[in-house]
């Protein structure tokens, strides 16, 4: 089965602690040609002995896997942010490959741009068991031991989604999709006859995603189904999707109405805008002299070795000048304690007498003792500036992230120019449906530390 347990999770097992995640096992005939095997079973088949093997779809929760596994060949699911939408896909593709599939047959995994579809090819494979399939890191595919191969696909090029031999496929984040890549997969799989599931939150009217889902909706047509995960069917399953009430009351009360409807309710907006709207964010050559100045840090420590999509270790330096927030400098890095302890201590040093230099306090223990390591770690500049501040958060990314947008979106903030920006611009772009979000959280942390609240709301809505 797939293991969608957090890795800390996984290292509780292999000490012998309790499984925090049990999933349901049955039986299917199919999975002779699949996916776990036990050797020396005594199975025989086509008179050949055959090693057997035992598929079990991982957990889902109910309203999840009706969504996903329903018998009807095109399947939409409008849906919340963190409803379990790509995990729930990926149990739904690799149940597809593994219990249908064999030599020669093709599945796709189709996300906006290949950088995205990339987190979701890491994640399958850090969900397979080891040793049951084979993977090529360059074209990013997972072969299974039956020979289906799913493939992990950007929908940049819409010409390269023609093909053969695709026996299912899904769409992730399909708001975010060129409707020509929709035609192209469409007419893909038009060969096989192969189903597909298309799944996104809810971005506005205009696109090819939400005319399909009316479609889908309204359609009596056996071979469409339609279904709406919300932010309250996620609490419901908080067991699996960690989303808490707490969390999600948050959110309804300090985002705008239209923004919550969309990303957490999956209900179009009457008029919808991104998130972060990049092209209102301006660009200057030097940053002025009269800032005042923070480094905010969102800690990532992860050996180099592991082969899945870690997170990043970024401290974001942003000044105020009373009206503007300038984006001064930004350091992204991926490496281990050592590594990241220098890169710390280096760029703190490097931002002189008047910056703050501010970590995020999370709760529990845990979050005191991180606090207290980095007080140690910058003990230089704690003693006797007392620079080193710990500073709580409270509530999701999007509703951290939100003054900080409205502040971008009126015009309000501006990057000093480097190579960052485009990285930095980008990950503003995607958020908050994919890809990593630890600059978006550590710019949002800043700015709501450094600029005081009452940002006029109303001009995010437009
Ligand atoms: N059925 C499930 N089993 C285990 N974990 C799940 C399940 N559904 C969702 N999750 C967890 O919930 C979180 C959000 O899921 P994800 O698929 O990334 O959401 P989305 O794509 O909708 O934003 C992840 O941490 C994921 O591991
Ligand atoms: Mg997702």
């Amino acid at each position: 089965m797939l293991d969608l347990r957090p890795r800390s999770d996984r290292l509780a097992q292999h000490r012998g602690w309790p499984q925090a995640m049990t999933s349901r096992a049955y039986e299917a005939p199919e999975a002779l040609r699949g996916v776990e095997v036990f050797a020396g079973s005594g199975v025989v088949l086509d008179g050949r002995p055959q090693q057997a093997v035992r598929y079990e779809r991982a957990d889902l929760y109910p309203k999840q896997e009706a969504a996903l596994f329903t018998p009807a060949r095109y399947a939409v699911i409008e849906a919340s942010t963190k409803s379990g939408k790509t995990v729930g896909c990926l149990i739904w593709l690799h149940e597809q490959a593994a219990l249908h599939g064999g030599p020669g047959r093709n599945y796709w995994w189709i996300a906006p741009i290949r950088r995205v579809a990339k987190i979701a090819y890491l994640r399958l494979k850090r969900y397979l068991p080891a040793g049951s399939f084979a993977s090529n890191e360059t074209e990013m595919t997972i072969t299974l031991m039956n020979g289906a191969t799913i493939f992990f696909l950007g929908s940049e090029n819409p010409d390269t989604l023609y093909g053969e031999d695709v026996y299912a496929a899904v769409i992730d984040e399909a708001t975010r999709v060129r409707e020509q890549s929709w035609w192209a997969i469409r007419t893909t799989l038009t060969a096989t006859q192969g189903p597909v599931r298309i799944i996104g939150n809810v971005k506005g009217r205009r696109n090819w995603a939400y005319k399909l889902a009316r479609r889908a909706e309204g359609d009596g047509r056996k071979n469409y189904h339609y279904a709406k995960l919300t932010v309250w069917d996620a609490v419901e399953a908080q067991k699996l999707t960690g989303v808490t009430m707490e969390e999600a009351e948050d959110a309804r009360d300090l985002l705008p109405e239209a923004v919550f409807k969309e990303l957490y309710l999956a209900e179009a907006a009457a008029e919808s805008e991104a998130f972060f709207q990049v092209e209102h964010i301006g660009v200057i050559d030097t940053a002025p002299t009269d800032l005042r100045l923070v480094r905010t840090w969102d800690f990532a420590v992860t050996p180099d070795t592991d082969a899945v999509d870690p997170d990043f270790t970024v401290g974001v330096k942003m000044g105020f000048d009373g009206k503007r927030t300038v984006i001064v400098d930004v350091v992204s890095r991926r490496a281990a304690p050592d590594t990241i302890t220098k890169l710390v201590q280096a760029t703190a040093i490097g931002d002189g007498e008047s910056c703050q230099q501010i970590i995020e306090e999370e709760k529990g223990a845990a979050g005191k003792m991180m606090v207290d390591l980095f007080r140690k770690l910058l003990a230089a500049l704690e003693e006797p500036t007392g620079r080193v501040v710990a500073a709580p958060v409270t509530g999701g990314k999007v509703v951290r992230a939100f003054h900080f947008a409205a502040a971008a979106n009126d015009k309000r903030v501006v990057l000093v120019k480097a190579d960052w920006n485009a990285a930095f611009l980008a990950e503003l772009d995607d958020f908050p449906d994919e890809g990593h979000d630890d600059q978006v959280d550590a710019a949002a942390h800043g700015y709501n530390h450094l600029v005081p609240v009452g940002v006029p709301r109303v001009r995010f809505l437009g």
